[in-house]
């Protein structure tokens, strides 16, 4: 009731100035009608033209300490779609482009101790800033500011696992930095039981102490059992990988709250068959299976284990996807390097056409066709990645004042701050989203899947 008085009021009160206009429109001679019909067609469109730039300036700006928020709540402006309105459930965040961030980057390596000494590509000696500088911008709407102290809040008891191999511990590393920038007291973060994360081989869980919360990291670079060979294994046979067996570790990740996979840099003829290492099938050793299909036997255990054992109402899965490398004039132990990349790729690139990204994409969402009960995300950051072959570390990966070899340049992990800070700002965004999806989901009885 008072609502509408409320709006008949204002209604009434916008008569009342209009009238007022015209009032004195009226007392205008023709001529000076026609100039003043001039003038204010001209001011007027300074004004519509001002709210252009400064909605491009909104835009530009967002985020920052300056931000200027232009609110148009009619529906037909342009105000960009925000991911985590409801109009931007159908956005694909990982369609975009890199933009360059003066407020970036979110931390500076000096002020988090946490990461390997071989991501501190700055501290190591690096030149140049610029690849702290860039944002990840979704062409068809905006992600939310990162929120160290927000995300913690959302995590407050539970378990961000991460498990893969050395680029799922880049990304780990480059969350625990990200979230303790929220924490003024360092020591309020540690791991649980005081191990060093520098070439600490097993699995690492970094606890923050004020929030009850773990983000963990397992190392299963190939996310399947690897191991001695079975009794009577052909000569040669030194290991085998058992694709269609789960990492044994995973009954230590199961449980977690969100649980974030990859895999793929190792599955390469270098690091199995040509170091002895065959594949295995139940007690049988494959022989001549080629390492793609290797690949994706090993996929589809991983997609079977997540329907079987892991409880999705808990568990939210992620399978972020390959992470790509730069090797410019060869290959990581052919001499190919990245050295002197200090811009990212603004153009178009030729989609991905990996064969570790395909796989997984294609198995991922054949099963997902299948099984209601498979609900899990994609963290599909190759495309967005390829851009950045200024992202790695290149020769400055050893420590203060030493540089690598030209020869042995790693343009495989990524610098930090860097490229997976991105993937992290949208592993948050997605955390986000599922809740609000879930807490719409409970208030509405037609639901709409979340797409993969
Ligand atoms: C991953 O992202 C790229 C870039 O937007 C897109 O071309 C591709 O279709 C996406 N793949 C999947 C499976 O979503
Ligand atoms: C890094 O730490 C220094 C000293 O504690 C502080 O002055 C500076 O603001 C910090 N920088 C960032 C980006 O947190
Ligand atoms: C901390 O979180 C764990 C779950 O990860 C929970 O079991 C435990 O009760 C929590 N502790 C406190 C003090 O809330
Ligand atoms: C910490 O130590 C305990 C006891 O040895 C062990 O059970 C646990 O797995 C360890 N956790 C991590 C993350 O290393
Ligand atoms: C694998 O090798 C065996 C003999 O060593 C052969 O009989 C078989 O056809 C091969 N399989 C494939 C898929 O090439
Ligand atoms: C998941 O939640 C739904 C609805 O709350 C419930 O019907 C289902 O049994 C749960 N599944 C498991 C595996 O707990
Ligand atoms: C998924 O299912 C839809 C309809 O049920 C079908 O048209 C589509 O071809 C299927 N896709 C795959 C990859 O199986």
């Amino acid at each position: 009731m008072s609502k509408s008085v409320t709006a008949t009021k204002d209604s009434g009160d916008n008569t009342a100035t209009h009238l007022n206009f015209f009032e004195k429109f009226k007392r205008f001679n023709p001529l000076e009608s026609s100039l003043g019909v001039l003038a204010f067609f001209f001011v007027a469109s300074l004004f519509i033209a001002s709210f252009f730039y400064l909605d491009y300036k909104g835009f530009r700006s967002r985020g920052t300490a300056t931000v200027l928020h232009l609110d148009f709540s009619s529906p037909s402006s342009s105000a960009p779609v925000q991911f985590l309105s409801q109009d931007g459930d159908k956005c694909d965040v990982f369609d975009g482009k890199w933009v360059w961030d003066e407020t970036y980057p979110l931390y500076h390596s000096a002020n988090c101790s946490f990461p390997d000494q071989g991501f501190r590509c700055s501290q190591n000696g690096r030149p140049d800033t610029f690849y702290t500088k860039w944002r990840w911008q979704p062409k068809d709407c905006n992600l939310p500011r990162f929120d160290a102290r927000k995300m913690l809040e959302k995590l407050r008891d539970k378990r961000l696992v991460f498990v893969g191999d050395s680029i799922g511990r880049n990304q780990w590393e480059s969350l625990i930095c990200m979230l303790s920038s929220a924490i003024a007291n360092k020591a309020r973060v540690y791991e649980v039981n005081g191990s060093q994360i520098t070439r600490h081989m097993g699995f690492l869980a970094f606890k923050f102490e004020d929030f009850n919360c773990t983000i963990e990291y397992y190392r299963s670079r190939f996310l399947v059992v690897q191991g001695r060979p079975p009794f009577g294994a052909p000569d040669g046979v030194r290991m085998t990988l058992r694709v269609d067996h789960m990492d044994w570790i995973s009954n230590k990740w199961r449980d977690a709250d969100v649980l974030v996979l990859n895999a793929g840099h190792w599955w390469n003829f270098q690091k199995t068959v040509r170091m002895g290492c065959y594949f295995q099938i139940g007690e049988e050793v494959k022989m001549n299976m080629t390492i793609e299909d290797a690949f994706r036997k090993s996929i589809e255990t991983v997609v079977d284990w997540i329907a079987n054992k892991v409880d999705m109402n808990k568990t939210y899965v992620l399978f972020r996807t390959y992470s790509p490398v730069h090797f410019r004039g060869g290959n990581w132990n052919t001499g190919g390097g990245c050295h002197l990349e200090t811009l990212p790729d603004l153009g178009s690139l030729p989609p991905v056409s990996d064969i570790h990204f395909r796989n997984v994409v294609d198995i991922l969402s054949e099963r997902m066709n299948k099984s209601e009960v498979l609900n899990l995300d994609l963290l599909n950051v190759t495309q967005m990645s390829i851009h950045r072959r200024d992202g790695h570390p290149s020769i400055y990966y050893l420590g203060p004042g030493r540089t690598s070899s030209m020869w042995r340049q790693d343009c495989s992990h990524w610098c930090l701050p860097g490229v997976p800070d991105s993937w992290n700002e949208i592993l948050y965004a997605l955390l986000l989203k599922r809740e609000d999806f879930f807490e719409r989901r409970q208030h509405t009885t037609k639901v709409s899947q979340v797409p993969l």
